[in-house]
Protein backbone atom coordinates (compact mmCIF):
# COMPACT_ATOMS: atom_id res chain seq x y z
CA UNK A 1 0.00 0.00 0.00
CA UNK A 2 1.16 3.11 -0.92
CA UNK A 3 2.21 5.87 2.12
CA UNK A 4 0.98 9.31 1.56
CA UNK A 5 1.90 10.99 4.88
CA UNK A 6 5.25 9.06 5.15
CA UNK A 7 5.97 10.55 2.28
CA UNK A 8 5.54 13.63 3.73
CA UNK A 9 7.28 13.13 6.38
CA UNK A 10 10.33 12.32 4.81
CA UNK A 11 10.27 15.59 3.30
CA UNK A 12 9.78 17.23 6.26
CA UNK A 13 12.82 15.60 7.76
CA UNK A 14 14.59 16.16 4.55
CA UNK A 15 14.10 19.93 5.24
CA UNK A 16 14.34 20.26 8.91
CA UNK A 17 16.76 23.02 9.65
CA UNK A 18 14.03 25.36 7.44
CA UNK A 19 11.17 23.98 9.55
CA UNK A 20 10.72 27.14 11.91
CA UNK A 21 10.95 29.52 8.78
CA UNK A 22 7.89 28.88 7.72
CA UNK A 23 5.11 28.76 10.70
CA UNK A 24 2.74 31.17 10.70
CA UNK A 25 4.08 32.65 7.13
CA UNK A 26 1.80 33.58 4.53
CA UNK A 27 2.39 31.55 1.20
CA UNK A 28 0.77 31.78 -1.78
CA UNK A 29 0.79 28.68 -4.41
CA UNK A 30 -0.09 29.05 -7.66
CA UNK A 31 -0.95 25.99 -9.59
CA UNK A 32 -1.59 24.48 -5.94
CA UNK A 33 -4.30 22.31 -7.39
CA UNK A 34 -1.99 20.57 -9.92
CA UNK A 35 0.56 17.72 -9.40
CA UNK A 36 4.31 19.68 -7.71
CA UNK A 37 1.41 22.77 -6.23
CA UNK A 38 -0.59 20.22 -4.18
CA UNK A 39 2.46 18.25 -2.73
CA UNK A 40 3.87 21.67 -1.89
CA UNK A 41 0.40 23.07 0.03
CA UNK A 42 0.58 19.52 1.84
CA UNK A 43 4.09 19.80 3.40
CA UNK A 44 3.73 23.46 4.02
CA UNK A 45 0.53 22.88 6.04
CA UNK A 46 1.95 20.24 7.60
CA UNK A 47 4.50 22.92 8.74
CA UNK A 48 2.06 25.37 10.30
CA UNK A 49 2.22 27.91 7.56
CA UNK A 50 -0.93 29.63 6.18
CA UNK A 51 -1.52 28.09 2.38
CA UNK A 52 -3.00 30.21 -0.15
CA UNK A 53 -3.68 27.74 -3.57
CA UNK A 54 -4.61 29.80 -6.51
CA UNK A 55 -5.52 27.59 -9.27
CA UNK A 56 -7.85 27.85 -12.25
CA UNK A 57 -8.30 23.69 -12.55
CA UNK A 58 -7.07 23.74 -15.81
CA UNK A 59 -5.27 20.68 -15.41
CA UNK A 60 -5.13 20.41 -11.82
CA UNK A 61 -7.87 19.30 -9.86
CA UNK A 62 -9.51 19.62 -6.15
CA UNK A 63 -9.38 15.79 -5.70
CA UNK A 64 -5.56 16.83 -4.88
CA UNK A 65 -6.46 19.44 -2.25
CA UNK A 66 -9.80 17.57 -0.97
CA UNK A 67 -8.00 16.65 2.34
CA UNK A 68 -6.94 19.89 2.66
CA UNK A 69 -10.20 22.23 1.97
CA UNK A 70 -11.90 22.59 5.35
CA UNK A 71 -8.54 23.25 7.17
CA UNK A 72 -8.42 26.39 8.94
CA UNK A 73 -5.14 27.37 7.76
CA UNK A 74 -5.63 26.48 3.60
CA UNK A 75 -7.82 28.12 1.55
CA UNK A 76 -7.91 28.09 -1.92
CA UNK A 77 -8.48 30.50 -4.66
CA UNK A 78 -9.62 29.75 -8.04
CA UNK A 79 -8.45 32.30 -10.36
CA UNK A 80 -6.54 32.53 -13.44
CA UNK A 81 -2.83 33.66 -12.32
CA UNK A 82 -3.22 36.19 -14.98
CA UNK A 83 -5.88 38.21 -13.50
CA UNK A 84 -5.75 37.56 -10.29
CA UNK A 85 -5.67 40.89 -8.20
CA UNK A 86 -5.56 41.36 -4.45
CA UNK A 87 -4.67 43.51 -1.76
CA UNK A 88 -3.52 40.94 0.87
CA UNK A 89 0.09 40.09 1.38
CA UNK A 90 1.81 37.52 1.32
CA UNK A 91 5.69 36.15 2.88
CA UNK A 92 6.27 34.14 -0.03
CA UNK A 93 5.06 33.32 -3.20
CA UNK A 94 5.61 30.10 -5.52
CA UNK A 95 4.70 30.10 -8.87
CA UNK A 96 3.79 26.97 -10.58
CA UNK A 97 0.75 27.34 -12.51
CA UNK A 98 1.61 26.50 -16.01
CA UNK A 99 0.62 23.56 -18.10
CA UNK A 100 3.42 21.26 -18.25
CA UNK A 101 2.71 18.42 -20.57
CA UNK A 102 3.47 18.58 -23.63
CA UNK A 103 0.18 17.42 -25.06
CA UNK A 104 -1.60 19.79 -23.23
CA UNK A 105 0.67 22.91 -24.20
CA UNK A 106 0.05 22.12 -27.32
CA UNK A 107 -3.59 21.75 -27.35
CA UNK A 108 -3.29 25.36 -25.30
CA UNK A 109 -0.68 27.64 -26.92
CA UNK A 110 -1.72 30.48 -25.94
CA UNK A 111 -3.07 30.26 -22.36
CA UNK A 112 0.93 28.37 -21.38
CA UNK A 113 2.66 31.48 -22.61
CA UNK A 114 0.14 33.97 -20.86
CA UNK A 115 0.70 31.81 -17.89
CA UNK A 116 4.67 32.36 -17.84
CA UNK A 117 4.86 35.43 -19.09
CA UNK A 118 1.78 37.81 -18.09
CA UNK A 119 1.17 35.22 -14.89
CA UNK A 120 4.44 35.44 -13.90
CA UNK A 121 4.88 39.98 -14.08
CA UNK A 122 1.77 39.87 -12.13
CA UNK A 123 2.97 37.43 -9.59
CA UNK A 124 6.21 39.11 -9.53
CA UNK A 125 4.14 42.98 -8.76
CA UNK A 126 1.94 41.14 -6.16
CA UNK A 127 5.76 39.88 -4.46
CA UNK A 128 6.79 43.57 -4.82
CA UNK A 129 3.80 44.95 -2.97
CA UNK A 130 4.15 41.98 -0.46
CA UNK A 131 8.01 42.43 -0.10
CA UNK A 132 7.31 38.27 -0.73
CA UNK A 133 10.36 36.05 -1.79
CA UNK A 134 9.51 34.54 -5.00
CA UNK A 135 10.19 31.11 -6.32
CA UNK A 136 9.47 30.44 -10.26
CA UNK A 137 9.23 26.80 -11.14
CA UNK A 138 11.26 26.79 -14.66
CA UNK A 139 12.57 23.50 -16.29
CA UNK A 140 14.82 21.87 -17.81
CA UNK A 141 12.95 22.49 -21.22
CA UNK A 142 15.05 25.79 -21.62
CA UNK A 143 18.18 24.00 -22.15
CA UNK A 144 16.17 22.85 -25.38
CA UNK A 145 18.09 19.91 -27.16
CA UNK A 146 21.28 20.50 -24.86
CA UNK A 147 25.06 19.35 -26.32
CA UNK A 148 26.33 19.74 -22.74
CA UNK A 149 25.40 16.74 -20.39
CA UNK A 150 24.83 16.36 -17.80
CA UNK A 151 23.33 20.55 -17.79
CA UNK A 152 24.78 23.29 -15.52
CA UNK A 153 22.81 26.32 -14.77
CA UNK A 154 25.38 28.26 -17.25
CA UNK A 155 24.42 26.78 -20.29
CA UNK A 156 22.18 28.44 -22.39
CA UNK A 157 20.33 26.36 -24.38
CA UNK A 158 19.86 25.28 -27.66
CA UNK A 159 15.78 25.68 -27.83
CA UNK A 160 13.40 26.72 -31.24
CA UNK A 161 11.92 29.76 -30.82
CA UNK A 162 9.39 28.24 -33.31
CA UNK A 163 8.22 25.25 -33.25
CA UNK A 164 5.90 22.58 -31.62
CA UNK A 165 7.20 22.78 -27.92
CA UNK A 166 8.01 26.80 -28.35
CA UNK A 167 4.97 27.86 -26.56
CA UNK A 168 6.62 26.02 -22.84
CA UNK A 169 10.43 26.44 -24.11
CA UNK A 170 10.41 30.18 -24.59
CA UNK A 171 7.18 30.87 -22.14
CA UNK A 172 9.74 29.75 -19.54
CA UNK A 173 12.77 30.82 -20.73
CA UNK A 174 11.11 35.15 -20.91
CA UNK A 175 9.35 34.44 -17.26
CA UNK A 176 12.98 33.71 -16.19
CA UNK A 177 13.81 37.03 -17.99
CA UNK A 178 11.15 38.85 -16.02
CA UNK A 179 12.62 36.97 -12.68
CA UNK A 180 16.00 38.44 -13.59
CA UNK A 181 14.42 42.04 -14.89
CA UNK A 182 12.61 42.41 -11.21
CA UNK A 183 15.78 41.24 -9.43
CA UNK A 184 17.85 43.61 -10.92
CA UNK A 185 15.67 46.70 -10.96
CA UNK A 186 13.59 46.52 -7.73
CA UNK A 187 16.18 44.06 -5.88
CA UNK A 188 13.31 41.52 -5.37
CA UNK A 189 14.14 38.21 -3.82
CA UNK A 190 13.68 35.77 -6.42
CA UNK A 191 14.83 32.06 -7.05
CA UNK A 192 14.55 29.80 -9.62
CA UNK A 193 14.06 26.24 -10.12
CA UNK A 194 14.82 24.53 -13.35
CA UNK A 195 13.28 21.44 -12.39
CA UNK A 196 13.88 17.80 -14.59
CA UNK A 197 11.41 15.40 -15.09
CA UNK A 198 9.14 14.60 -11.87
CA UNK A 199 7.27 12.02 -11.20
CA UNK A 200 4.95 10.17 -8.56
CA UNK A 201 1.72 9.88 -6.89
CA UNK A 202 -0.95 12.38 -8.27
CA UNK A 203 0.37 12.90 -11.80
CA UNK A 204 -2.67 11.86 -13.13
CA UNK A 205 -3.91 11.33 -16.56
CA UNK A 206 -5.81 14.95 -15.85
CA UNK A 207 -2.73 16.81 -15.84
CA UNK A 208 -0.38 14.65 -18.08
CA UNK A 209 -3.01 14.33 -21.00
CA UNK A 210 -0.96 10.78 -20.98
CA UNK A 211 1.72 13.39 -22.49
CA UNK A 212 4.23 12.57 -19.45
CA UNK A 213 5.95 9.06 -20.07
CA UNK A 214 6.08 7.55 -16.39
CA UNK A 215 2.17 7.91 -16.00
CA UNK A 216 2.20 6.36 -19.72
CA UNK A 217 4.05 3.50 -19.00
CA UNK A 218 2.55 2.57 -15.91
CA UNK A 219 -0.87 2.78 -17.15
CA UNK A 220 -0.53 0.84 -20.15
CA UNK A 221 1.81 -1.80 -18.26
CA UNK A 222 -1.18 -2.25 -15.36
CA UNK A 223 -3.53 -3.02 -17.87
CA UNK A 224 -1.60 -5.37 -20.24
CA UNK A 225 -1.66 -2.47 -23.16
CA UNK A 226 1.15 -1.95 -25.11
CA UNK A 227 3.92 0.19 -24.14
CA UNK A 228 4.16 3.35 -26.88
CA UNK A 229 7.98 4.49 -27.16
CA UNK A 230 8.39 7.71 -29.66
CA UNK A 231 11.83 6.85 -31.36
CA UNK A 232 13.94 3.97 -30.87
CA UNK A 233 13.96 4.41 -27.14
CA UNK A 234 18.02 5.71 -26.99
CA UNK A 235 16.64 9.09 -25.89
CA UNK A 236 17.73 9.62 -21.83
CA UNK A 237 15.43 11.58 -19.17
CA UNK A 238 16.36 11.88 -15.44
CA UNK A 239 13.46 10.86 -13.52
CA UNK A 240 13.49 12.68 -9.69
CA UNK A 241 10.67 11.33 -7.30
CA UNK A 242 8.24 13.99 -6.34
CA UNK A 243 9.33 14.07 -2.67
CA UNK A 244 13.14 14.89 -3.74
CA UNK A 245 11.71 17.28 -6.20
CA UNK A 246 9.47 19.16 -3.45
CA UNK A 247 12.59 19.28 -0.97
CA UNK A 248 14.79 20.74 -3.36
CA UNK A 249 12.15 23.72 -4.44
CA UNK A 250 11.14 24.33 -0.74
CA UNK A 251 15.32 24.32 0.23
CA UNK A 252 15.72 26.95 -2.35
CA UNK A 253 12.64 29.19 -1.00
CA UNK A 254 13.74 29.23 2.40
CA UNK A 255 17.42 29.31 2.21
CA UNK A 256 18.82 32.53 3.21
CA UNK A 257 21.08 35.60 0.99
CA UNK A 258 20.86 33.12 -2.52
CA UNK A 259 18.57 35.67 -3.85
CA UNK A 260 19.05 35.81 -7.97
CA UNK A 261 19.76 32.61 -8.06
CA UNK A 262 19.22 29.92 -10.82
CA UNK A 263 19.28 26.30 -9.29
CA UNK A 264 18.69 22.77 -11.47
CA UNK A 265 16.66 20.70 -9.49
CA UNK A 266 16.46 16.85 -9.77
CA UNK A 267 17.53 13.93 -10.12
CA UNK A 268 20.57 12.86 -12.21
CA UNK A 269 20.27 9.13 -12.30
CA UNK A 270 20.06 8.98 -16.62
CA UNK A 271 17.76 6.55 -18.23
CA UNK A 272 17.44 5.06 -21.48
CA UNK A 273 13.39 5.65 -22.53
CA UNK A 274 13.71 1.78 -23.56
CA UNK A 275 15.32 0.89 -20.06
CA UNK A 276 12.65 2.90 -18.08
CA UNK A 277 9.96 0.67 -20.15
CA UNK A 278 11.61 -2.73 -19.01
CA UNK A 279 11.85 -1.38 -15.44
CA UNK A 280 8.32 -0.83 -15.53
CA UNK A 281 7.42 -4.11 -17.02
CA UNK A 282 9.47 -5.94 -13.97
CA UNK A 283 7.54 -4.21 -11.37
CA UNK A 284 4.14 -4.25 -12.23
CA UNK A 285 5.07 -7.76 -13.89
CA UNK A 286 3.09 -7.18 -16.85
CA UNK A 287 2.17 -8.58 -20.06
CA UNK A 288 2.56 -5.91 -22.27
CA UNK A 289 4.58 -5.36 -25.82
CA UNK A 290 6.67 -2.69 -26.55
CA UNK A 291 5.66 -0.85 -29.40
CA UNK A 292 7.64 1.92 -31.40
CA UNK A 293 6.20 4.77 -32.85
CA UNK A 294 7.70 7.70 -35.29
CA UNK A 295 10.06 9.87 -32.72
CA UNK A 296 8.49 13.62 -31.93
CA UNK A 297 9.96 16.88 -33.72
CA UNK A 298 12.27 18.39 -31.24
CA UNK A 299 12.31 15.94 -28.47
CA UNK A 300 15.55 16.26 -26.91
CA UNK A 301 17.87 13.31 -27.10
CA UNK A 302 19.53 13.67 -23.55
CA UNK A 303 18.36 15.25 -20.44
CA UNK A 304 20.35 14.97 -17.21
CA UNK A 305 21.06 17.69 -14.73
CA UNK A 306 24.19 18.82 -13.02
CA UNK A 307 23.48 19.12 -9.43
CA UNK A 308 27.03 20.71 -8.03
CA UNK A 309 24.93 24.10 -7.46
CA UNK A 310 22.12 22.85 -5.97
CA UNK A 311 24.48 20.78 -3.65
CA UNK A 312 26.68 23.37 -3.20
CA UNK A 313 24.11 26.44 -2.95
CA UNK A 314 21.71 24.51 -0.77
CA UNK A 315 22.47 21.04 0.64
CA UNK A 316 20.77 18.97 -2.11
CA UNK A 317 21.42 15.65 -3.11
CA UNK A 318 18.11 13.19 -4.35
CA UNK A 319 17.55 10.40 -1.99
CA UNK A 320 15.12 8.22 -3.82
CA UNK A 321 16.15 5.61 -6.82
CA UNK A 322 14.21 5.27 -9.73
CA UNK A 323 13.70 1.48 -8.71
CA UNK A 324 12.18 2.74 -5.51
CA UNK A 325 9.80 5.70 -6.43
CA UNK A 326 8.75 3.72 -9.45
CA UNK A 327 7.30 1.25 -6.79
CA UNK A 328 5.62 3.93 -4.76
CA UNK A 329 4.08 4.92 -7.84
CA UNK A 330 2.74 2.00 -9.30
CA UNK A 331 1.03 1.14 -5.89
CA UNK A 332 -0.36 4.44 -5.95
CA UNK A 333 -1.94 3.61 -9.15
CA UNK A 334 -3.10 0.13 -8.10
CA UNK A 335 -5.14 1.78 -5.72
CA UNK A 336 -6.03 4.74 -8.25
CA UNK A 337 -7.30 1.93 -10.72
CA UNK A 338 -8.18 -0.67 -7.90
CA UNK A 339 -6.12 -3.23 -8.91
CA UNK A 340 -5.19 -4.46 -5.37
N1 LIG B 1 6.34 17.83 -13.37
C1 LIG B 1 7.47 18.09 -14.01
O1 LIG B 1 8.19 17.15 -14.39
C2 LIG B 1 7.93 19.51 -14.23
C3 LIG B 1 9.20 19.69 -14.82
C4 LIG B 1 9.64 20.99 -15.04
C5 LIG B 1 8.88 22.06 -14.64
N2 LIG B 1 7.67 21.87 -14.08
C6 LIG B 1 6.88 23.06 -13.72
O2 LIG B 1 6.33 22.92 -12.43
C7 LIG B 1 5.04 23.54 -12.37
C8 LIG B 1 3.99 22.54 -11.90
O3 LIG B 1 3.94 21.47 -12.83
P1 LIG B 1 3.08 20.17 -12.56
O4 LIG B 1 3.85 19.02 -13.06
O5 LIG B 1 2.61 20.17 -11.16
O6 LIG B 1 1.87 20.40 -13.57
P2 LIG B 1 0.28 20.43 -13.28
O7 LIG B 1 -0.37 20.58 -14.59
O8 LIG B 1 -0.10 19.28 -12.43
O9 LIG B 1 0.14 21.75 -12.41
C9 LIG B 1 0.05 23.03 -12.96
C10 LIG B 1 -1.13 23.73 -12.32
O10 LIG B 1 -1.24 25.05 -12.83
C11 LIG B 1 -2.63 25.33 -13.04
N3 LIG B 1 -2.71 26.40 -14.02
C12 LIG B 1 -2.34 26.38 -15.33
N4 LIG B 1 -2.55 27.58 -15.89
C13 LIG B 1 -3.08 28.37 -14.92
C14 LIG B 1 -3.50 29.72 -14.89
N5 LIG B 1 -3.45 30.51 -15.97
N6 LIG B 1 -4.00 30.21 -13.73
C15 LIG B 1 -4.06 29.43 -12.62
N7 LIG B 1 -3.68 28.15 -12.59
C16 LIG B 1 -3.18 27.63 -13.74
C17 LIG B 1 -3.21 24.00 -13.51
O11 LIG B 1 -4.61 23.93 -13.35
C18 LIG B 1 -2.47 23.03 -12.62
O12 LIG B 1 -3.15 22.78 -11.41
C19 LIG B 1 4.76 24.08 -13.77
O13 LIG B 1 5.11 25.44 -13.81
C20 LIG B 1 5.70 23.28 -14.65
O14 LIG B 1 6.06 23.98 -15.81
C21 LIG B 1 7.18 20.60 -13.87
Amino acid sequence: MYNFSEDIRNVIKEISEFKDKVEGKRVLITGGAGFIGSWICDVLHELKADVFCLDNLLTGSKENIKHLLNKKRFKFIKADVCKYSTSQKFDFIIHAASIASPLIYQRHPIETLDANLIGTRNMLELARKSDATFLFTSTSEVYGNAEVIPTPENYYGYVNSFGPRCMYDEGKRAAEAYCYSYFQTYKLPIRIARIFNTYGPRLDVSNTGYGRVVVKFITQALKNEPLTIYGDGTQTRSFCYITDTVSGLLKLLLKKNIDGNVVNIGNDEEVKIIDLAHIILKITNSKSQIVFQPALKDDPLRRRPDLTKAKKLIGYSPKISLEDGLRKTIEWWKEKLKLL
